[in-house]
């Protein structure tokens, strides 16, 4: 075990090193690869030669995950994407010239207070499943292969409210938020998988608890660096939280498969099929969360 970037409370030290087998001349496409565990994956793509389309909303932190992939044996490019702006998701899709063998959506938020995207959209609504079912509908035409959709477990508690699921009437928390966009990406999952048939395996992956930017929650440093204090005992690395990922692009899996961290509650260990309750497998809600997806975005898959 190398401790060697280890700071207490900040990260916990991987428990190995992501290193995935050769990737030269294959492409992946990496939302949210600016921070955390898809940061993980793409430098990890990116050293085992595979070419690395990372959209990013952000040109400092795009560029300096530029710069962590160095000049190593793939390529690695950040064209500008922000999911919460639905015209820069056409902008970036109608950009894309390339085939793509997997695709990782893994871009997510969390937030204190309710916010809207561009589109008015409740912001963790539109950022982890309006933006990405989108992205998702509008360059699956270039998918040859794979992709994946980071899912939670926090979908266990979540409820779909298809009256008001931009929180406009009802009183928004950050949890409820939260879960109903995670559960919206287990049932997107599945309507997606029954569209695409064999043209490309859908497959589910969660990071478990993993010390990432997605912690920093509350709005207040101190608190946020606290509570990445008291949790890192439970938590596991943002490398090790890519696991998952990497084992749902990559494993020999069946369509659906949900990967995620063998330990104590799922939230730390290394990476296994986890069942999905039926909350996130029920065929009635998949149809209707992607009618809403297609309602709200205006992309759909022929
Ligand atoms: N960490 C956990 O314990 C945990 C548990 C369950 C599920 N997850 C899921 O894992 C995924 C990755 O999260 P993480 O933990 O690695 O968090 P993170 O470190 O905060 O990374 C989130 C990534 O998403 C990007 N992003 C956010 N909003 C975006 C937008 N509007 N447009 C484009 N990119 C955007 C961020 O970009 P910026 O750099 O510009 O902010 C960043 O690259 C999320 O889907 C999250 O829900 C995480």
């Amino acid at each position: 075990m190398d401790l060697g970037a280890y700071r207490w409370g900040m990260n916990p030290p991987p428990l190995t090193t992501l290193d995935l087998p050769d990737q030269l001349g294959r492409t992946w496409l990496i939302t949210g690869a600016t921070s955390g565990i898809g940061e993980e994956l793409a430098l990890a793509v990116a050293a085992a030669g595979g070419t690395v389309v990372a959209p990013a909303r952000n040109r400092e932190r795009a560029a300096s995950l530029v710069a962590a992939a160095g000049k190593g044996a793939g390529r690695l490019e950040t064209p500008h994407m922000d999911l919460a702006d639905l015209a820069s998701v056409r902008r970036f899709a109608d950009s894309l010239t390339t085939d793509i063998d997997v695709l990782i959506n893994n871009a997510g938020v969390v937030s204190p207070r309710r916010r809207e995207t561009a589109d008015g959209f409740e912001m963790l609504l539109g950022t982890n499943f309006l933006g990405p079912f989108a992205l998702t509908n509008l360059v699956a035409h270039r998918v040859r292969e794979r992709i994946v959709i980071t899912g939670s477990d926090s979908y266990k508690v979540g409820r779909v409210d298809l009256d008001d699921p931009h929180f406009r009437a009802r009183r928004w928390n950050p949890m409820s938020a939260y879960a109903q966009s995670k559960l919206c990406d287990m049932l997107w999952a599945r309507a997606l998988q029954e569209r695409l048939g064999s043209r490309a395996l859908v497959t589910l992956a969660h990071p478990g608890w993993a010390a990432t930017g997605i912690q920093n929650v509350t709005g207040s440093k101190l608190l946020d660096r606290a509570i990445v204090v008291v949790t890192s005992p439970f938590s596991q690395s943002a490398a090790d939280g890519a696991r998952p990922l990497a084992e749902a692009a990559l494993g020999d899996l069946a369509p659906l498969s949900y990967v995620g961290p063998d330990g104590f509650m799922k939230w730390k260990g290394r990476p296994e099929v986890q069942s999905v309750s039926p909350r996130g497998t029920s065929a009635t809600s998949a149809e209707e969360v992607w009618a809403l997806g297609v309602r709200e975005t205006g992309t759909d898959l022929a």
